[in-house]
């Protein structure tokens, strides 16, 4: 067996970097959850707003995205796409979805099960306009999820875009905008040695009330 394959095998490092007082449990989630991310971001973890969102497809069959997280607000949190690509389609047919950040710095990964809605267009117009003109010229060149005939093809749509919009600034295309995430559960989780890990769950019973319990690792 080759070398890096048979050392999946031998990593048996420990989690030590931290602990979950069971105090945490009467903090509210979203507060914690920016707590969490603030920590993430001041210790220049790698890519600390890179979420991973599972969607469900009309077939029960799940499937899993990076994306990055863009907007935190008190009701939840947001990332931009394409209404039309792959997520989008499933988001708007089956709006219940799964999120997950891992910080591997701080030895946390957070899982969020929540029910996405289009965000406000003003949101995504704003955030539209503050992108780079290349970022927003990509936006409408790519169909994204859609098969395409090669990189060429790709390549030419940009250049039309580019001659689209020349001498312009570049709208926000209808079809592209954000999803907000109104979170219904969160979990928790800081290793801790021995995989003896610490889960503390949230589940939301009404607008302002969870039910919080810590389970085994
Ligand atoms: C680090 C990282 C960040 C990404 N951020 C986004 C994002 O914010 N929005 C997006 O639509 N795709 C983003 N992508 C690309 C998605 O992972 C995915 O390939 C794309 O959205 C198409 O997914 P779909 O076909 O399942 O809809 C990102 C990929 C990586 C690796």
């Amino acid at each position: 067996m080759e070398e890096f394959i048979a050392k999946l095998r031998d990593d048996h490092s420990d989690f030590n970097k931290g602990s979950l007082d069971d105090r945490i449990k009467a903090t509210d989630p979203m507060l914690l959850f920016q707590k969490w991310y603030k920590e993430a971001f001041e210790r220049n973890c790698a890519e600390p707003h890179a979420m991973v969102i599972s969607t469900v497809n009309s077939e029960m069959q799940p499937s899993s995205r990076t994306v990055y997280m863009k907007e935190l607000l008190e009701e939840g949190i947001v990332f931009y796409t394409n209404y039309e690509s792959q997520k989008g389609q499933e988001i708007l047919s089956n709006p219940k979805v799964s999120v997950l950040f891992y910080w591997d710095c701080l030895e946390r990964q957070i899982r969020i099960n929540g029910i996405a809605e289009k965000a406000p267009d003003e949101l995504a117009d704003d955030y539209f306009a503050s992108r780079p003109r290349e970022s927003q010229l990509g936006a409408w060149a790519s169909a994204q999820s859609q098969a395409i005939k090669d990189r060429d093809a790709l390549d030419k749509a940009f250049q039309e875009a580019e001659v689209r919009f020349e001498g312009k600034s570049v709208p926000r295309p209808p079809f592209w905008g954000g999803f907000l995430i109104r979170p219904s559960y969160f979990e928790f989780w800081q290793g801790r040695p021995n995989r003896l890990h610490d889960r503390i769950c949230f589940h939301r019973v009404n607008e302002d009330e969870w039910d919080v319990h810590r389970k085994n690792p």
